[in-house]
């Protein structure tokens, strides 16, 4: 990932070791969020079928809740002296889900939902003891590990849909 320092230093005084890993998570975070906003505003837009109705509720409660997400991502990003990459050349080379140009039916916008965002708590819950270990910033750490609860319970909601 190329990172775009502003300051030499942290501004917060934090090693550049804690500072970059940091930025580096906090940023592949933000690509992948990025993404499923994109991809389940999308998919409130086009779902069909039986259960168009709560479906095209639950997509929007769920972008909903990301767009603001992401702002509060990127601000930590600034406030430890980097900026924030703002293409989606650069969201989809650092996510590692991925965005898909056609119009699947609900059970498929539903399970490609789930995947993506149990992808985005697997990394995190990965990523998170890492940084600890390297005694990385823990305000950064703590906001990773929050958003991990969200993708979680998310996906919950998303995988009780495609119950029977
Ligand atoms: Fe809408």
């Amino acid at each position: 990932m190329i990172l775009q320092k502003e300051l030499e230093k942290c501004p917060i005084g934090l090693t550049d070791e804690a500072a970059e890993e940091a930025v580096k998570a906090l940023l592949s975070l933000l690509s992948m969020s990025y993404l499923l906003a994109v991809k389940t505003q999308n998919y409130h837009w086009n779902v069909t079928g039986a259960h168009f109705h709560p479906l095209h509720a639950l997509f929007e409660e769920q972008y909903n809740e990301l767009t603001p997400a992401v702002d509060e991502v990127a601000e930590r990003v600034r406030q430890l002296g980097y900026f924030v990459p703002g293409t989606t050349q650069f969201y989809q080379h650092n996510a590692v889900t991925e965005e898909q140009n056609d119009f699947p039916d609900a059970t498929e916008m539903l399970r490609r939902l789930l995947a993506d965002n149990m992808a985005i708590a697997n990394q995190l819950r990965r990523v998170v003891p890492e940084l600890e270990k390297i005694g990385v910033d823990q305000v950064s750490c703590d906001m990773l590990s929050d958003r991990v609860a969200v993708h979680e319970k998310n996906a919950w909601m998303l995988r009780s849909h495609l119950a029977h």
